[in-house]
């Protein structure tokens, strides 16, 4: 079965080579048409939808079924590479302690994992479905969805197995704090070797990649070398690698992604010049988490000195219960271009084509012949809506 999607006012493709591209610099790089249509072909209980046909409405072949956008705009659907979504357990309160001054140092992780502990499998999965909606009703096709709220072997390998029923991209976290449980003398060692060990084997199976929260700042993270141990780890294991870094200070996060290969480096708030120039000769994307810094008032990263300096920049949302509880791409596409020096068609990219990077995937991010259909409809004539309407749901995934 085939259908044509016509009618759209504004086609954002994130592919430059696309013939027929409006030349204007409010659009570069996003490879858009006016007045286009798409035929997509495919799907089913096993196979995702596929596009079939990228063109002027007005040229557009027959199809088994169509619709009409009348004039709408649609963009890839976005890709979120960077979430926390199995957890339980509420900490609006830790936010309103920071909003009234209270620093962010991770501490408060320890409540989430408690309370995720203390849930059923139903009650996570009812949680993880809930979140994962919330985003598919803010225009997410593709969430990367990490581990890091259970800490033992059983919650943890609970918490990968239980994202693996919703997405392929899942992220083995557990060396995201040392557990409340372990903090004793010797129990940082011996946590170490647990996630090394025995933990790394029993999550495997259900994760694609493996992270660390790599910040010797916090007296709950990890240093350089224990980090690097956890990622060696990891990709013994048959994980490919991705790191939480320089989120709190300046440290060895980004440099450590860069040597070790890592698909990418997430936060990135506090870099020196040297983490700049080792990013922007690497293949290891900068993945910016704007919210991040809106709900723990922090400095924003400065994503326009990497930009500048040639790096692959990706922004996600890190819904997380801590550091921000927000599953909204469109509000960080807003606060990367009011808040980080991003043109508003650098931010769309960095969250569809930068997040399908930093998730080394070539089947999502951009509208291309070939490509998965996922797609995004935005309710009003133009894409620039999005960090316009700022706070205004007008963004959702298409059901194709
Ligand atoms: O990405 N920094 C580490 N982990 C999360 C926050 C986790 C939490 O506070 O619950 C983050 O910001
Ligand atoms: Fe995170």
């Amino acid at each position: 079965m085939s259908m044509l999607i016509t009618d759209i006012g504004e086609l954002v493709t994130c592919d430059e080579t696309i013939d027929g591209a409006v030349e204007e610099p409010l659009h570069a790089g996003l490879g858009m048409l006016r007045d286009a249509a798409i035929v997509i072909a495919g799907g089913g209980e096993d196979a995702a939808p596929v596009i079939e046909w990228i063109g002027p409405a007005a040229q557009a072949p027959a199809a088994d079924w169509a619709i009409s956008l009348e004039g709408r705009a649609v963009v890839p659907g976005f890709v979120d590479s960077h979430s926390h979504l199995v957890f339980a357990g509420d900490r609006s309160s830790e936010f309103a302690a920071r909003m009234s001054g209270t620093p962010y140092d991770g501490g408060g992780i320890a409540f989430s994992v408690e309370a995720t502990r203390a849930a059923t499998d139903d009650e996570l999965r009812t949680l993880i479905a809930h979140r994962v909606a919330e985003m598919r009703a803010q225009g997410t096709t593709t969430v990367e969805i990490k581990s890091g709220y259970g800490l033992n072997v059983q919650d943890e390998a609970r918490s990968v197995r239980l994202a693996r029923e919703v997405t392929s991209e899942v992220t083995f976290l557990g060396a995201h704090v040392v557990p409340p449980d372990r903090r004793d003398e010797g129990g940082r060692a011996a946590y170490l070797d647990l996630v090394c060990g025995e933990m790394i084997q029993a999550c495997a199976p259900y994760a694609r990649w493996v992270d660390v929260f790599c910040e010797p700042s916090s007296p709950f993270a990890f240093d350089g070398e224990e980090s690097r141990r956890v990622l060696e780890a990891g990709r013994a294991a048959g994980l490919e690698l991705r790191v939480h870094g320089n989120q709190l200070s300046e440290g060895p996060g980004v440099q450590l992604a860069v040597e070790l290969g890592a698909a990418s480096v997430d936060h990135c708030t506090f870099l020196t010049d040297a983490d700049v120039e080792a990013l922007a000769g690497s293949k290891t994307v900068a993945t910016l988490l704007p919210g991040v810094e809106f709900s723990t008032r922090q400095p924003y990263p400065d994503a326009r000195r990497l930009l500048d300096a040639g790096v692959a920049v990706a922004i996600a949302s890190d819904c997380n219960p801590g550091t921000c509880y927000s599953s909204s791409m469109p509000l960080m596409i807003a606060l990367a271009v009011r808040e980080m020096g991003m043109t508003p068609a650098e931010a769309l990219r960095a969250a569809t084509s930068g997040g399908a990077q930093a998730l080394r995937r070539t089947d999502i991010g951009t509208v291309r012949v070939g490509q998965r259909a996922d797609l995004a409809a935005i309710e009003a004539a133009s894409w620039l809506h999005i960090p316009y309407r700022v706070g205004v749901p007008l963004v959702r995934a298409m059901e194709v």
